[in-house]
């Protein structure tokens, strides 16, 4: 028996809960919000494909009721509000930081060994705000970000490869935000081929720029942010610890002195396992790599330090 929590019913939060379901990843999926009705309607609709699709996964909505999140393994939280075209992630702070440390508290006191999944943006610093305001060790709390970039990034060298997208590897570091992430084209390979060799130096970094502002095309295209890969993304990383895969993913985790970096989450790749984050992969940057990881450490303190200037934490 497993339980997964989604906090907050919209876009993001309702998709995930699909995913979840569809894939059963858990045998309970909560979802819960605070605008009356909504996460029970998803749950509902959620439900009513189960016998078409074949699942048995149950998925139950409530509004702002924590006690039924009990138990839970994992708790996602995508409560907030998001992107309107020409808005960064950074602008959404101020509304974010008060939701996100609002909802984790609550979502902790019935569920405390829970291992929390931010996605809210801006996702690092919301992720720091949550490692710091409940005080837990650093493998509990997960900022998911890399491993939505890092398939966007599959998903453009694949189209680039005139190729099929699970053939490719590639992995985005650095903070999730158009300018901070790093999508490492040095490590990109198709069937274990170095990118590098098969596309001109010109076309890789076309395949970088697009990852960089995948986001940011998408609210263009949408009118707000995206939800398919991000709720299939959080899906991703909840098996990942439910079934305790020990799968690679870059992640935004708590930095204590690894990549040179100190007090800060931020991606990098991560074992995530049944304990959550269980080991930190240190890449081997080139100094072109460690410049621009140094840059987005920059851009992502700049963020995370207005949360003491707000006195949030
Ligand atoms: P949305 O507006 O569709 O859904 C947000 C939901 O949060 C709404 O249903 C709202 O009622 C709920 N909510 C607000 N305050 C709440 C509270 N106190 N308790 C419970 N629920 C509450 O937004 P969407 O598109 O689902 O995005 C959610 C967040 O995820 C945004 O901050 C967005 O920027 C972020 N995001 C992050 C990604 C990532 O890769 N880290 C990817 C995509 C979105
Ligand atoms: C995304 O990357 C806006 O974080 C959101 O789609």
């Amino acid at each position: 028996m497993s339980k997964v929590t989604v906090v907050g019913a919209g876009n993001v939060g309702a998709t995930a809960a699909n995913v979840l379901a569809i894939n059963e990843v858990a045998s309970e999926v909560v979802l819960i919000d605070i605008k009356e009705g909504l996460a029970e309607g998803k749950a509902m609709d959620i439900m009513q494909t189960a016998q078409l699709i074949g699942f048995d996964t149950v998925v139950k909505g409530v509004t702002n009721d924590y006690s039924q999140t009990a138990g839970s393994d994992v708790v996602v939280i995508t409560s907030g509000i998001p992107r309107k075209p020409g808005m960064t992630r950074e602008d959404l702070i101020g509304v974010n930081a008060g939701i996100v440390k609002a909802v984790a508290k609550c979502a902790l006191e019935y569920s405390p060994n829970c291992i929390f999944i931010i996605v809210s943006n801006p996702m690092d610093t919301m992720a720091y705000l949550t490692l710091k305001s409940l005080g837990l060790p650093r493998n509990r709390v997960i900022g998911m970000g890399g491993a939505l970039d890092s398939s966007r990034f599959k998903y453009f060298l694949s189209q680039a490869l005139l190729c099929n997208a699970g053939e490719v590897e590639g992995m985005v570091i650095g903070g999730h935000g158009d300018t901070t992430m790093i999508p490492l084209a040095r490590y990109a390979t198709y069937k274990g081929v170095p990118a590098s060799s098969l596309l001109s130096a010109e076309k890789l970094d076309e395949v970088v720029k697009s990852t960089m502002v995948g986001g940011a095309t998408l609210t263009g295209l949408l009118g707000t942010s995206a939800w398919m890969a991000p709720g299939a993304a959080i899906s991703f990383l909840a098996e990942s610890i439910i079934n305790d895969q020990k799968k690679m993913i870059p992640c935004s985790t708590y930095l204590d002195g690894e990549y040179g970096v100190k007090d800060l989450m931020i991606g990098v790749p991560v074992i995530v396992g049944k304990n959550g984050i269980e080991k930190i992969v240190e890449l081997d940057l080139n100094d072109d790599e460690k410049a621009k990881f140094a840059a987005s450490e920059a851009a992502v303190r700049k963020t995370t330090n207005v949360l003491h200037e707000m006195n949030l934490i």
